[in-house]
């Protein structure tokens, strides 16, 4: 990472990546957005148009593509778990080369995945907080006051530039513990929601024993896989969201798109398996959550 200004491709250009394509593109840095045909014409075209109570709205020129075909410093991975597989196709390892590789999903397995994949590359795992949606291929609607990432490396000069484009940015040592951070409330939080059709507000009233069944497993877990999170912590969480807050996984439902199911119940299972720690109250709702999503396909 040589020059002040970076090049960066975005993979998948929706509501995390075009709201972070966006911002990286306004504050000059080199913005290639790696999309399906349709929507890499789109954004050719028109740019990214982002619309943002944080940042205001803006229209940012970005370069798009349906494969990576150069160097860059960095691939933001901001696909969703349901559409990886095929997604990577478009980042070929020999021109990736040993850029840097981050992926802001949900979930936990994805960072092997890319690890195994980019060999030669530097795989940091990301998270991020933000609430962002894309409206239309290149739109994006961001409507919380913050949009913030956390990185699992001492990433200082990388970070700065982010900071520069205003994104929020923490960087962790400990890269299991961020990841499972954001799954320990995300999974119950996403599961319940979607499960009961109702938001976060009537889950932890009306849901309070189921809720409170989920937390102690999925802390439990983590606890094992060596977080130090606790179900207060998790719960109080849900007690502070804004009784409204519904899930992106319920969103997801509503609208019968594919969900990230596997990403967020199934990795709490899998990881529980793994540790031998039992998880009946998560495993039924991922099966409830799955049976809802196929009768509804
Ligand atoms: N949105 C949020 O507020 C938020 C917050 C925290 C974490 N996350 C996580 O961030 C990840 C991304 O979520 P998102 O909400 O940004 O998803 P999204 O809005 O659905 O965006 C996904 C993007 O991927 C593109 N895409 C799909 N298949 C592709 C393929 N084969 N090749 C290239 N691009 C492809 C889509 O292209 P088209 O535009 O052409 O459809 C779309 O632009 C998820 O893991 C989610 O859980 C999201």
């Amino acid at each position: 990472m040589t020059t002040t200004n970076l090049t960066v491709a975005v993979l998948g250009p929706g509501g995390v990546g075009g709201l972070i394509g966006g911002l990286l593109a306004r504050a000059g840095h080199r913005v290639i957005c790696l999309a399906g045909e349709e929507t890499a014409a789109t954004l050719n075209r028109d740019g990214l148009r982002i619309e943002s109570t944080q940042y205001g709205n803006f229209t940012a020129e970005v370069k798009a593509d349906t494969e990576l075909r150069e160097p860059v410093d960095a691939v933001v991975v901001t696909v969703k778990q349901t559409t990886l597989d095929q997604a990577l196709d478009r980042v070929p390892a020999p021109v990736l080369g040993d850029a840097l590789v981050i992926p802001l999903l949900n979930g936990l397995d994805h960072v092997a995945v890319l690890r195994e994949r980019y060999r030669s590359a530097k795989v940091v795992a990301g998270t991020i907080k933000v609430e962002a949606t894309r409206t239309a291929p290149g739109c994006i609607s961001h409507t919380s006051p913050f949009a913030h990432l956390e990185l699992a490396a001492p990433l200082d000069e990388f970070a700065d530039r982010l900071r520069h484009a205003g994104l929020g940015v923490t960087l962790r040592t400990d890269e299991t513990a961020m990841l499972w951070d954001k799954l320990a409330f995300l999974a119950p939080f996403a599961l319940l929601t979607t499960r009961h059709r109702t938001d976060v507000g009537t889950v932890r009233t009306d849901r309070r024993p189921e809720l409170l069944a989920v937390l102690d497993e999925i802390t439990a877990v983590a606890q094992a896989a060596g977080t130090p999170v606790t179900t207060d912590t998790v719960l109080s969480f849900f007690d502070r969201a804004p009784h409204a807050m519904k899930s992106s996984m319920q969103r997801d439902a509503e609208a019968g798109r594919p969900l990230e199911l596997d990403a967020i119940g199934g990795a709490v299972l899998r990881a529980g398996a793994a540790h031998g720690i039992e998880t009946p109250a998560t495993a039924r709702l991922v099966a409830e959550v799955a049976r809802q999503s196929n009768r509804e396909d």
